[in-house]
């Protein structure tokens, strides 16, 4: 295998300088590496990567919930060689060919019920942006034109694309971009450590009802929630909220949208999220660890319901994109499947989640640990200021300590995982679901001394 040239120190990087000229970085304050150097990686190789020093560092996020079987699959990477000397691309606009309709039917027989019918993207914000136009069309060809509303969570992340940014419930990522696309709506999210005064867990799925009831049934095509949801911190939902958000999309005609572009191919020990909690959603958007992102890919997967008013008469979809359904991506998708299917990787994350779960337990005695939640290979802890009263962190404090201090801290010891503060600061681990209690100990090995540090810093002291 090729390595990229290593820099001896105090060389200057050729690769800093071309990328602090050129390289438009994705939601970052680029002004910071005026000072600082970006962290260019270079190779992985299972939980691990590597920067251009040398440095090895523990991706405790899988590159962003991304490399759910780790990195350096010489077998998964050759798959697309082969794809791609056999035929490089053929769209999937009129045209189909055997990775795409193989990989359809082969997603199609791992979606829960009847899950059926796949329309391939490029990625998450695609399958979003795809799911939301299905349902709208799906509505004005069965004679509910008006049925033209989402309905999302607060905090939730649904990608980027304008209308996909309807449904993310951020603000900081609307604000610069507004107005959005109309018939964005919000509803509390599954926050049980933060749950709105007044409410119980049990209240959560009511309050989808009564925002369909207020905004009016005939307005509304769908509810897009992910099983476990990403921003804020891994919000898992309380028992029963899914199969009471079941019934009420039934009961209004709305459509129940399964955002698994995260949740999905074993993060959470499923294929699907749906399948970890027992619903049935009529789509699923998914992407990321469909190919582990050994090349991009994201789906639509519908139900033979929503199907169906498409495949009549002159009926058509009117959407698509050229790279949905790369032949690429499609057989690298195969050949992840493959390794996911063969090497019991969803049997891995289901046999020693409990031990990721008990180490960041472990951490609770740092009086800045507030929560801890998640599920599968998906969890976070929440960072608070007094345990006692939950109180958090202001915004300059959360800046200061996220940004000033936990994620350059965290990253210098050798731990890519996630500092966010997009709803009240957390920390996210997401590892390679290959990985197991050896990678566990090491991130312990990180977190602990930098979160006593942090706690330190922050004047946190035990109540
Ligand atoms: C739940 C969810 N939906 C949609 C997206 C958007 O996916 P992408 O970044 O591939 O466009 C993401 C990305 O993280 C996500 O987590």
């Amino acid at each position: 295998m090729a390595t990229a040239r290593q820099q001896a120190p105090g060389e200057q990087s050729t690769l800093q300088d071309l990328a602090k000229r050129h390289l438009w970085l994705h939601f970052t304050r680029m002004g910071v590496y005026a000072e600082h150097d970006i962290p260019v990686i270079v190779r992985g190789e299972g939980c691990h990567v590597w920067d251009e020093r040398g440095n090895r560092y523990l991706d405790g996020l899988s590159a962003l919930f991304c490399v759910n079987i780790g990195h350096g699959r010489a077998d998964v990477a050759q798959a697309g060689a082969d794809q791609a000397r056999e035929l490089g691309f053929f769209t999937n606009w009129s045209y189909a060919h055997p990775p795409a309709i193989e990989l359809a039917a082969r997603v199609a027989a791992l979606a829960p019920g009847d899950l059926n019918r796949v329309f391939f993207t490029s990625g998450g914000s695609e399958a979003v942006e795809s799911a939301l136009k299905l349902a709208r069309q799906y509505h004005k060809l069965t004679g509910h034109p008006n049925k033209t509303k989402v309905i999302a969570r607060e905090i939730a992340y649904h990608g980027t694309s304008l209308g996909a940014l309807a449904a993310t419930g951020i603000t900081g990522l609307r604000a610069p971009f507004e107005p959005l696309m109309p018939g964005g709506c919000h509803v509390p999210n599954t926050n049980l450590y933060r749950l709105p005064p007044g409410m119980e867990p049990g209240d959560l799925a009511e309050a989808i009802d009564e925002r369909i009831e207020f905004e009016g049934p005939d307005t509304v095509a769908a509810v897009i929630l992910e099983p476990v949801q990403n921003a804020g911190g891994c919000f898992t939902p309380p028992d029963g909220y899914f199969q009471r958000v079941r019934e009420i999309c039934d009961a209004h005609d709305v459509l129940l949208i399964s955002d698994e572009v995260i949740c999905s191919w074993g993060r959470l020990g499923e294929w699907f999220g749906a399948q970890r909690y027992d619903y049935r959603p009529d789509v699923i958007t998914t992407a990321k660890g469909l190919t582990s992102a050994y090349a991009p890919l994201g789906a639509v997967i519908a139900s033979d319901r929503l199907a169906e008013p498409f495949l009549e008469g002159t009926n058509t979809f009117m959407h698509g994109f050229t790279f949905g359904g790369h032949p690429i991506g499609c057989a690298v998708a195969q050949a992840n499947l493959d390794v996911l299917e063969n090497e019991g990787v969803l049997e891995n994350v289901r046999a020693h989640e409990p031990d990721l779960r008990d180490m960041l337990e472990s951490l609770r005695d740092i009086p800045i640990v507030g929560d801890v939640r998640g599920a599968g290979y998906f969890q976070a802890l929440e960072l608070v200021k007094d345990r006692a009263t939950k109180e958090s962190f202001d915004d300059r404090e959360s800046e200061e300590l996220l940004r000033g201090f936990l994620s350059g801290e965290l990253f210098r010891r050798g731990l890519i995982c996630r500092a966010d503060d997009r709803g009240d600061p957390v920390i996210q681990v997401s590892p390679p679901l290959i990985a197991g209690p050896e990678e566990f100990a090491e991130m312990e090995g990180v977190l602990r001394p930098v979160l006593e540090e942090a706690a330190r810093r922050m004047h946190v002291t035990p109540a």
